[in-house]
């Protein structure tokens, strides 16, 4: 992914509180992996039309730190189609609340697996599941 501010529309968009913090005033990075997580697989359900669960998470790095109270924006692009496997790119990006410009904080790729109701893979293009 471009170290640009993407163009297009943030699968997530929010602003940290304190609670997302470590001791020190930054943001956990857990809680970043885990926005990263949710705006990935909002791309892979909506794609494979049902369930879909993360089976691995690539190259993932921490550019910048995050205070509380910016905005995050994570973007997610799907770069990578298989048989039940989607690849996707995410990247967020942090702006100070009071402020315009927007940085990169954290990349990874994400690996997302469409899953049956016996949670076994599915194709993608399989129908929806009802679940
Ligand atoms: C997802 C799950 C059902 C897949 O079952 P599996 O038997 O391991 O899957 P397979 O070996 O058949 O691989 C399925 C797909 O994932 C891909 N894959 C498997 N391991 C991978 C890895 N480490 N990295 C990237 N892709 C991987 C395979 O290439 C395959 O893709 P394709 O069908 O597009 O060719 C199973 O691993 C699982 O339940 N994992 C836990 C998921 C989870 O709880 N995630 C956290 C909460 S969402």
């Amino acid at each position: 992914m471009a170290e640009q501010l993407p163009t297009g529309q943030p699968a997530i968009r929010v602003t940290t509180m304190p609670a997302d913090a470590n001791p020190y005033g930054d943001i956990f990075g857990g809680w970043l992996m885990s926005q990263m997580d949710m705006a990935a697989g909002l791309v892979a359900s909506r794609f494979s039309h049902g369930r879909a669960v993360t089976i691995a998470v690539e190259g993932m790095k921490f550019h910048a730190p995050v205070a509380v109270g910016d905005e995050v924006s994570v973007y997610a692009d799907l770069v990578k189609v298989g048989r039940t496997s989607m690849t996707i790119d995410v990247a967020a990006w942090r702006r100070a609340r009071h402020a315009e410009e927007s940085c990169l904080v954290t990349q990874a790729q994400f690996v997302f697996v469409a899953i049956d109701e016996a949670r076994k893979p599915r194709a993608v293009d399989s129908p929806p599941a009802t679940a």
